[in-house]
């Protein structure tokens, strides 16, 4: 969508992941989530987004017809936690549904026909973040829905980052690239290796679709919640940056290990992900659970993210040929996670662990400047 946002991948924080509707989702919980944002060194990472996901609301709008924020968790309402937020120097998500009710079981209010009136109540507030799901939707044609909402943030004047939460037969990939900033490709993700699995087997072939301003969204972040172990938690966010996939926290940052912030401040791999280029990376192999995945650069570099899907470490060979490097004598590897630097007459080759990730940025060495400049004077291409 072409709204001025999101022109690399939204990051932030979203609580779904980590509380779904738990009593731990609370005004307490999205300050601490704030605080700490500034505190760790998230905000100069690049997370921008507190999001807050289904069951900030009361099952029942008020005789205006207006959304209330539930007063068990939000105690002083919306406006009082973006104002809290934005004196950070970040910006709020809110959520809703394209349907008559939200997504919980509990069925909050949705936003099918009220959507004038919603998005002027968000704006209102100071929410800077919509993200609209597809529950209950009674039928009406997808597109309808999710573009009267676009025109609804639009017509409030207020800067709204709009992230559509469907995926299913409606395909929004073909069709949200002017409705949307990012569209979902996939069910929802859980905390398992077999479901991040799934998901970047479903996202990875859709990267023709993805570019500035408009995002596959193969959903938030499970890193530090648990299910996986950190080098599969290093795989999940290695694949997601390589995907330029939207970079939503889903832990409860206030009990991380080291580990997980390691993780999720890793600027070289945050680097890949927010690029200016804004192609999503795509595998080039997948021979025998030996994923190599490409992603060009604006600077001409190449980020290669070998991905060892079987449960047995395995040795995975590219080139830099093959990753689309212009023939040179020599080649700069910078290994993303290790934080070395070597030199490469053109191999790509690694062992890596069972479920595990080798992520590398490969230029050209710089002492072979006599090989024109990867970047035509002034454009931002490869
Ligand atoms: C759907 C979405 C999830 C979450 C829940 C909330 O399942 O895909 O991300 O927002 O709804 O009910």
């Amino acid at each position: 969508l072409d709204n001025g946002l999101a022109l690399t991948p939204q990051m932030g924080f979203n609580n779904w992941n980590a509380t779904h509707c738990g009593a731990d989702f609370n005004e307490a919980m999205v300050k601490g989530i704030a605080d700490l944002f500034v505190s760790s060194g998230l905000k100069d990472a690049g997370y921008q987004y507190v999001n807050l996901d289904d069951c900030w609301a009361l099952p029942q709008r008020d005789a205006d017809g207006n959304l209330q924020p539930d007063p068990s968790r939000f105690p002083d309402g919306i406006k009082a936690v973006a104002d809290y937020v934005h004196s950070k120097g970040l910006k709020l998500g809110i959520y809703s549904s394209a349907g008559t009710k939200t997504c919980d079981t509990n069925g909050f209010p949705g936003g099918l026909g009220h959507e004038r009136q919603d998005a002027n109540l968000w704006a209102s507030w100071g929410v800077d973040y919509l993200k609209y799901d597809n529950c209950n939707n009674q039928g009406v044609d997808a597109q309808q829905r999710y573009t009267t909402m676009r025109d609804a943030l639009k017509a409030t004047g207020r800067d709204i980052l709009f992230s559509i939460c469907e995926w299913g037969e409606n395909k929004p990939w073909l069709w949200a690239k002017d409705v949307g900033n990012s569209w979902r490709t996939t069910g929802d993700i859980s905390d398992s290796y077999s479901s991040m699995l799934g998901i970047v087997h479903q996202n990875m072939v859709l990267a023709p679709y993805a570019g500035p301003g408009h995002w596959n969204d193969p959903d938030m972040l499970e890193v530090g919640n648990g299910g996986m172990t950190d080098t599969e938690y290093r795989s999940h966010f290695s694949l997601w940056a390589e995907m330029a996939a939207p970079l939503l926290i889903g832990s409860d940052l206030r009990k991380a290990s080291a580990a997980t912030m390691a993780i999720l401040t890793n600027k070289e791999v945050i680097a890949v992900d927010q690029d200016k280029l804004g192609v999503q990376g795509a595998p080039i192999s997948t021979d025998g659970g030996r994923d190599v995945f490409v992603k060009p650069l604006a600077n001409g570099d190449r980020a290669v993210t070998l991905f060892n899907e079987s449960d047995a470490a395995q040795r995975i060979t590219t080139s830099a040929s093959a990753a689309g490097m212009p023939a040179a004598p020599a080649y700069r590897v910078r290994d993303l996670w290790a934080h070395t630097t070597r030199e490469t007459a053109g191999s790509l080759t690694a062992t890596v662990p069972a479920h595990g990730t080798v992520m590398l940025r490969v230029a050209r060495d710089p002492r072979w400047a006599i090989y024109p400049p990867a970047v035509d004077a002034g454009a931002d291409v490869p």
